[in-house]
């Protein structure tokens, strides 16, 4: 089976989880956190080199003030109680999207974890926090403006974009039925293959992580070329 080097993830539908349960949505966000441990450790297993986790876009401030607190609450307190695990399993933890609305404590400890988990690895997990695609070319596009360059290539475009010299996705799975991109990853998902399912993330499971792989796994990647017959 080819195993995709990087697979990016839209974990969607938790809300939709939660209230099928006759639960608060962030019950929903809970038990979605707890995927994506589990997931980290199956794409570890598989020995994918990176992981790319969307949790929170730059439109999601637009949620109720209660839901976007709790959010961020998991968000630190997953960060805190984690962080010996994350060490032990070889995560190295990376962090995109912007910076600046995020409050400083959590900014602290973001920057604490990326240096921590960044000298000995097996995966690269990169949480998407406050990130939105658009935003994030613009914030290249106005670095380079800065550092008065007249002409970029592609090749230094994407350096200048949140994931840096990371490789594009080989794969996207979005769950929860829909099928949009949502301002995840514009640039890097050029030529990423895309994989949707019903499932809400809360319900996803290694195995379903397995059948997204073999479903690429059977695909031929063209990159806009003609492949022989
Ligand atoms: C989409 O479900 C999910 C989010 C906006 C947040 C995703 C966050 C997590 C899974 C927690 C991440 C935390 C860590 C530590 C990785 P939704 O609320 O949009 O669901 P709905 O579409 O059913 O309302």
């Amino acid at each position: 089976m080819k195993v995709p080097r990087h697979i990016a993830i839209i974990m969607d539908g938790n809300g939709r989880w939660a209230r099928r349960q006759d639960m608060p949505r962030i019950m929903g966000h809970y038990r979605g956190a707890e995927v994506a441990e589990d997931i980290t450790k199956a794409c570890i297993d598989l020995g994918v080199e990176y992981l790319t986790l969307f949790a929170f876009s730059t439109e999601n401030w637009n949620r109720p003030k209660e839901e976007v607190r709790l959010l961020f609450d998991l968000l630190r307190k997953y960060l805190t109680d984690k962080r010996e695990e994350l060490l032990e399993l070889g995560v190295r933890l990376k962090f995109i999207g912007r910076r600046d609305r995020i409050g400083r404590d959590l900014r602290y400890l973001m920057e604490e974890l990326e240096r921590e988990t960044s000298v000995s690895y097996r995966i690269t997990v990169t949480l998407a926090v406050d990130y939105g695609g658009r935003d994030d070319i613009l914030r290249a596009v106005n670095k380079l403006v800065r550092l008065k360059f007249d002409h970029v290539d592609e090749s230094t475009f994407s350096h200048f974009l949140d994931l840096g010299d990371i490789p594009d996705p080989d794969l996207l799975i979005r769950t929860a039925g829909e099928k949009r991109i949502s301002n995840f990853l514009l640039w890097n998902l050029a030529y990423t293959e895309l994989y949707f399912t019903d499932l809400c993330w809360p319900e996803f499971t290694r195995d379903e992580l397995l059948r997204a792989v073999e479903d690429f796994s059977g695909r031929k990647r063209k990159f806009g070329r003609v492949l022989d017959e």
